[in-house]
């Protein structure tokens, strides 16, 4: 039943591959269009995460502040948004990391989260797993114990597990490789 969602859910992802680059995109904004598909995502993390004494979920900008708050309010958690540089307004901690295009920083709020709470990150994908692995050791700098990171796309081929530091990683589908899109 989740294989067969899977596929389903993956109609819903516009794809394209870049030939000059080699990086291959993918967008969740037409998921977010269809009102089942986009709550049957959702639901399926509240699911995974519900009475895990999950008590804050880490949404990476921008776009996993699409799920995050969904997934927070129906597990009743609080959401802690993880910003690139100069966008929160209090005291920050910065984590600098690389992605396959560049160098980026994310920032937490001093104060968002206490030591010793249990905090879930949740993106859209994960390729590189730079992203996750800054999410991760910021939310371990103010103490919080990170117990999984989640995402709707995964994309394998770059092994972006290897990067998360042992923590788990959940994904909801994998992308085929896209040969004939340029
Ligand atoms: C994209 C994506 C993930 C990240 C994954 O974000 O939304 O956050 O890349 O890549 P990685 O696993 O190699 O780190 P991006 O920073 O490109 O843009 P966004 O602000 O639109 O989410
Ligand atoms: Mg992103």
């Amino acid at each position: 039943l989740v294989f067969f969602f899977g596929v389903w859910l993956f109609n819903y992802f516009c794809c394209c591959g870049c030939c000059l680059t080699g990086i291959m995109f993918q967008d969740i904004t037409t998921l977010l269009l269809d009102h089942k598909a986009f709550k049957d995502t959702v639901d399926i993390f509240v699911d995974r995460y519900r009475g895990m004494n999950i008590s804050v979920v880490a949404g990476v900008e921008a776009r996993g502040f699409v799920f995050g708050p969904a997934i927070a309010l129906a597990i009743g958690a609080k959401f802690v948004p993880l910003r690139k540089p100069r966008k929160l307004p209090g005291e920050v901690i910065s984590e600098a990391y690389e992605l396959e295009y560049g160098t980026d920083c994310l920032e937490i709020h001093v104060g968002a989260v206490q030591s010793g709470e249990r905090a879930i990150v949740i993106d859209d994908l994960v390729a590189t797993g730079g992203t996750l692995s800054a999410a991760i050791r910021l939310l371990e700098r103010v103490g919080a114990e990170v117990i999984e990171c989640a995402c709707v796309i995964g994309v394998r081929e770059v092994k972006g597990q290897c990067r998360l530091n042992g923590k788990p990683l959940y994904i909801l589908v994998e992308p085929r490789q896209i040969d004939n899109c340029c």
